[in-house]
């Protein structure tokens, strides 16, 4: 029998991490949970109700008091989870671009980013389950048994992007989308607090060159090691 693992999967924004986490979490019959929505929940409503997202007490705030809840999927319209804010489904809300240009302006708080730890800590440590963000395995989980971190260029991510935008008729420019994602790496990696980078025993994956079937091969490769590696001695 295989122990319940916690699997944390960091990364920058389009590399993968949620296409490569749903699949694992199907395949081994765990929890997926994308730790962004809550950062994108917490953002929506901030636009909603005019706060400035630079305000950094009133994003705190906010974030501290919030009604929201991820919930299973009620519909099959490809979403992973419900997200609810004020009683309200706003699954699809939280994807929309103004969302995606003042997301990581909140998630830079300090303060928004204390309010959300319990949330994610207790989630992740009931264990079977992989969670997606920018600081899992640094942070949120340190002790988590698997920590992978999946990179690709800034110019492939634009390209994955702005592909799956062409594939659902949506207009797309390559050169926005690359500067906006260019913006939010610098954004993400740069903040004072839990900066987006690899923690010490991650699993780098470097996947410019692999497509999500030979990512999701060689994950699913490290869980079995994992799985039938010897029992630690003590020393
Ligand atoms: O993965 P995503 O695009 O939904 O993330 C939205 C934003 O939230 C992104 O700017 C990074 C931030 N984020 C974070 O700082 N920590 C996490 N654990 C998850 C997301």
């Amino acid at each position: 029998m295989s122990k319940p693992l916690i699997i944390a999967i960091d990364g920058p924004a389009a590399s993968g991490k949620s296409t490569l986490a749903r699949r694992l979490a199907r395949a081994l019959d765990y929890l997926y949970f994308d730790t962004g929505v809550l950062y994108r929940a917490v953002t929506w409503a901030a636009l909603q109700r005019g706060l400035s997202p630079a305000d950094e007490a009133a994003m705190t705030r906010l974030a501290e008091t919030l009604d929201m809840d991820v919930r299973p999927p009620s519909q099959d319209d490809g979403r992973s989870n419900d997200v609810w804010v004020d009683g309200q489904d706003v699954t699809w809300a939280v994807r929309s671009p103004e969302v995606d240009a003042w997301v990581s302006v909140v998630a830079a708080h300090p303060g928004v980013r204390r309010a959300l730890v319990d949330v994610q800590r207790r989630i992740g440590q009931a264990g079977r389950v992989v969670m997606v963000g920018r600081d899992i395995g640094t942070v949120i989980l340190p002790d988590a048994d698997l920590k992978i971190y999946l990179d690709a260029s800034a110019e492939e991510r634009a390209r994955r992007r702005y592909l799956e935008a062409k594939a659902r008729g949506q207009d797309a420019d390559y050169d926005e989308i690359l500067a906006a994602l260019r913006e939010r790496d610098r954004l993400d990696a740069s903040r004072a607090v839990a900066p987006l980078r690899p923690a010490a025993d991650a699993v780098v994956l470097q996947t410019d060159d692999l497509d999500a079937d030979q990512v999701f091969a060689k994950v699913m490769a490290l869980i079995q090691a994992r799985n039938s590696a010897p029992l630690r001695r003590l020393p």
